[in-house]
Parts: C-alpha cells; sequence; structure tokens
C-alpha cells in the first residue's frame, strides 16, 4: 500500500490554487498538512481554501457513493469521503517561514510556489531533511542553482519534480520520444520550436501577476523562464534527455507598448537560441511573450534523416529510385507520407500524481530535476551568451554565469 504522502505547500499566491486542488484531487495518495507564506494573508486563504476544498469534496463524495453504480466506486468514494473529512480533525497548520514548517511538521514532501529566486534555497533546505521537492516552473535562475537543487536532491535520495505544465505525461508525447530514441525516425539531428504571443506581457499587456516577473533578481529572465521554460522542458524529453554543449542566444525588450510602470524591467521579451547538444543533435528555440508576427508555424518541429516531426504529425519519407532500362539509379522520386502515429496503451497521471507515484518508488518523476536542469543550462545560457554577444559552452556557463548579473557596456537589458 502507498504511503499517503504528507505535504507542506511554501508560496500561497497565484499559482498555489492549483497544487492545493492537484493535492486534493488525490486524497489516497496526498494529505496537505502546512501552508507556508510570508505573506499572512495569502497563507490564510490558501488555508481555508485547502479547508474548505477537502469538505466541500467530502460531501460531493457521500451524496456520490450513495449513486455509485459498483460496489468498488462506492468503496473508493466512502473511502476518499472519509479522507477529505479527516481534514476538519487534523486541521492544517499554518507558517510564516518554511525552515520553522520543515523543523516543525512531520512532512515527506514540500511543494514550492513562490517566485523562482526561492526555488533553490527552499529545495535545498528540504532536501537536507529529506523531504522530497515538487518545484514550480522556472526550476531556478540560473543553472548553478538548478544543479545544486538537483544535486542536493540526489544526495539526500529524495525525488526532485518540477511543474512543467504535465507537457511530458501523454501518449502522444511519449509516442514522439520513443520515435525519437528508438531509431525509427532515423538520425534525429535537428529541431526547431517556435512559441510565442502576440501579447502577453505580466504586468506590462496583463495585469494582477506577481511584479517579481519583470524583475531578473527574482524571476531569472523574462519570455524564456515564464513561457519558453515549458516547450524546452519538452524537446528535452523528446529528444531523450541530451545534454546541451555549447548555446548562442540572442535577446530582445522594446515592444510597443511600452511598460510604464514603476517597477524595475530588465527582462527580456523576446529569445532566439541555438543550442549544440554532446550527441551531435542540434535545435533552434524561438520564444516571445510579445511579437508581431503571423502566418507562421507554432510547436516543435524534429528532423531525423528517415521522416521527420511536424508537432503531433508523423511524417515518413517513403520514396524510391527511378531507374533506367538497365537498372542504374537516375532520380530518386521523394514521398514524405502522413503516417498515424502509434500511441501507447496506457494511462498517464497528471503531473501531481506522478510526482507523488515518484516519492513512493525507484522511479523519478516524468518532469524532474535531470531534465529542469539541462532546461535551465538553456535558458541562463542563451540570456549569457545574448548578453556577450558569443556562444557560450555550458562549462564556460557555469564559470562565469556570475557574469549574468553584471551590466556589460552596449547591452540593452541590464
Ligand atoms: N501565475 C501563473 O500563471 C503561473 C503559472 C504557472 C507557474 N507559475 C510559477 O509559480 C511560481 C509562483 O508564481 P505565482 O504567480 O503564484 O507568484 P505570486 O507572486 O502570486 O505568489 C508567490 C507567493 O510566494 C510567497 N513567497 C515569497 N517568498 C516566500 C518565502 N521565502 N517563503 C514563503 N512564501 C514566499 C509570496 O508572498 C507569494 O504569496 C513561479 O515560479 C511562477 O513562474 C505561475
Amino acid at each position: 500500500m502507498a504511503k499517503r504522502i504528507k505535504i507542506g505547500l511554501i508560496g500561497c499566491g497565484m499559482i498555489s490554487g492549483s497544487h492545493v486542488n492537484g493535492y486534493l484531487a488525490h486524497p489516497q495518495h496526498a494529505e496537505i498538512v502546512a501552508v507556508c507564506d510570508t505573506v499572512e494573508a495569502n497563507a490564510k486563504r490558501r488555508h481555508a481554501e485547502v479547508l474548505s476544498g477537502a469538505a466541500s469534496r467530502a460531501e460531493t463524495a457521500k451524496t456520490d457513493a450513495e449513486k455509485a453504480e459498483t460496489a468498488e466506486a462506492r468503496e473508493q468514494l466512502k473511502t476518499n469521503a472519509a479522507l477529505w473529512a479527516e481534514y476538519a480533525d487534523n486541521g492544517v497548520k499554518i507558517f510564516s517561514d518554511y525552515n520553522e514548517m520543515l523543523k516543525e511538521c512531520d512532512l515527506d514532501a514540500v511543494s514550492l510556489a513562490t517566485p523562482p529566486f526561492v526555488h533553490e534555497p527552499a529545495t535545498v533546505a528540504a532536501a537536507k531533511l529529506g523531504k522530497h521537492v515538487f518545484c514550480e516552473k522556472p526550476m531556478a535562475r540560473t543553472a548553478t542553482e538548478a544543479k545544486n537543487m538537483r544535486d542536493a536532491c540526489d544526495a539526500a535520495g529524495v525525488k526532485l519534480a518540477y511543474q512543467s505544465g504535465g507537457t511530458c505525461l501523454d501518449p502522444t508525447s511519449y509516442a514522439i520520444r520513443d520515435y525519437v530514441t528508438s531509431g525509427k525516425l532515423g538520425d534525429v539531428y535537428y529541431g526547431r520550436l517556435t512559441s510565442y504571443r502576440v501579447r502577453g506581457r505580466p504586468n506590462v499587456d496583463m495585469f494582477g501577476f506577481g511584479r517579481w516577473f519583470l524583475n531578473s533578481v527574482y524571476s531569472g529572465g523574462g519570455t524564456i523562464y515564464d513561457t519558453g521554460v515549458y516547450e524546452i522542458n519538452r524537446s528535452i524529453y523528446l529528444l531523450g534527455s541530451p545534454q546541451p554543449a555549447t548555446i548562442s542566444g540572442i535577446a530582445y525588450r522594446g515592444m510597443s507598448p511600452e511598460y510604464t510602470g514603476e517597477e524595475i524591467n530588465d527582462v527580456e521579451e523576446h529569445a532566439s537560441v541555438f543550442v549544440r547538444f554532446t550527441n551531435g543533435m542540434s535545435f533552434t528555440y524561438e520564444n516571445g511573450w510579445s511579437s508581431n508576427m503571423a502566418g507562421q508555424p507554432q510547436g516543435i518541429f524534429i528532423f531525423g534523416s528517415k521522416g521527420s516531426f511536424s508537432n503531433d504529425k508523423l511524417f515518413v519519407e517513403k520514396g524510391e529510385w527511378d531507374t533506367d532500362e538497365q537498372g542504374n539509379r537516375r532520380r530518386y522520386r521523394e514521398n514524405l507520407v502522413e503516417t498515424p502515429l502509434e500511441l501507447p496503451d496506457m494511462s498517464f497521471p497528471d503531473k501531481f500524481r506522478d510526482f507523488l507515484n515518484a516519492c513512493n518508488s525507484d522511479t523519478q518523476p516524468v518532469s524532474n530535476g535531470d531534465i529542469g536542469l539541462k532546461t535551465t543550462e538553456i535558458m541562463s545560457g542563451a540570456l549569457l551568451s545574448a548578453k556577450l554577444g558569443r556562444e557560450i559552452s555550458i562549462e564556460e556557463l557555469y564559470e562565469i554565469e556570475a557574469l549574468r548579473a553584471e551590466p556589460i557596456p552596449g547591452w540593452h537589458i541590464p
């Protein structure tokens, strides 16, 4: 019987509601026992939401149990109703300091929904006390921080999952990864990923987001850290987790309408990145919060010697040679055929359940610290390369990553 994982939620702002719902949806696998936020009102709001969410789910499950069509379904609903009802008796503790929470609460895991600048210290503190970590995206501001997180969790033997929107937990992603890594697509040598919004800058075109989004000291970066991160993460998963070797990036800020607020805004609104991986593959990423571009296909495009993926569509090359009367090859007639992708006959958990399963087994979460680290190397490396105006290697990134925080003459994004 899998252990019910006791969760402490750290950070009770906008996205933490999805963590509350995510764990409440799995009453037999998780129990939220504490919430923590430096802002008392935020912690109290989520605290109330955990209790009211559990109570209303308990009521609904009790009613549904009476109408259940099978004895098994009835038992399941009754069990869940009892587990949700326990929240009223057990209560949920409130903290303003996560170190206190880690010390005082009997936790198995923490769920991090703070801005990125808190991800590394909180993850390392939790790992040192033997707690598993589910971390919001982006995993960290820098590759150095992400590496500390991955290494701390590995050293402690705890699992590190990070939120990537569940973009890898579906049959299509599984099947694409299988095609790419098994050689069915031939030699996979290149890929391209394009994702942009016409206007979608938090606190510039759309309001109500934490002010930290525009300040690199807190966020690590702009569009690439906010939205590009999902796609880069997915590409690393689909390609079979290759290791980036060198990175070349450009970044831009200055789209209309301009930011008129008084807070610091020093992050990029567009980034283009070229990555060479150690296995010989290379990839181009284009990502924007704000782009005056129409009519361009968006998504992921993977080039192999036997076929390709254009988003979820598989194309296999089935051409043949024209020959002359003596049988000599004269011309190759290409025939790129859209071919149905064979999907696996298996179910996929949501991202919270995937994390809970990993906490209870030898498996790693699908979106894990290793993929998160490579994703962060690409994001941080792109912005450092953009700043320096040249390609950098991953080894160099770790040596000079601190330059990201220093002004560089001529670089318009401080
Ligand atoms: N807002 C979104 O749409 C969204 C979507 C997906 C992922 N995310 C990610 O989720 C994370 C949080 O984003 P958000 O939008 O919820 O931000 P937010 O600003 O709304 O909430 C962050 C919360 O963390 C708290 N906090 C800050 N430092 C803390 C500390 N040391 N200890 C405890 N609490 C602390 C803040 O007081 C705040 O309540 C970010 O990494 C973000 O990229 C956000």
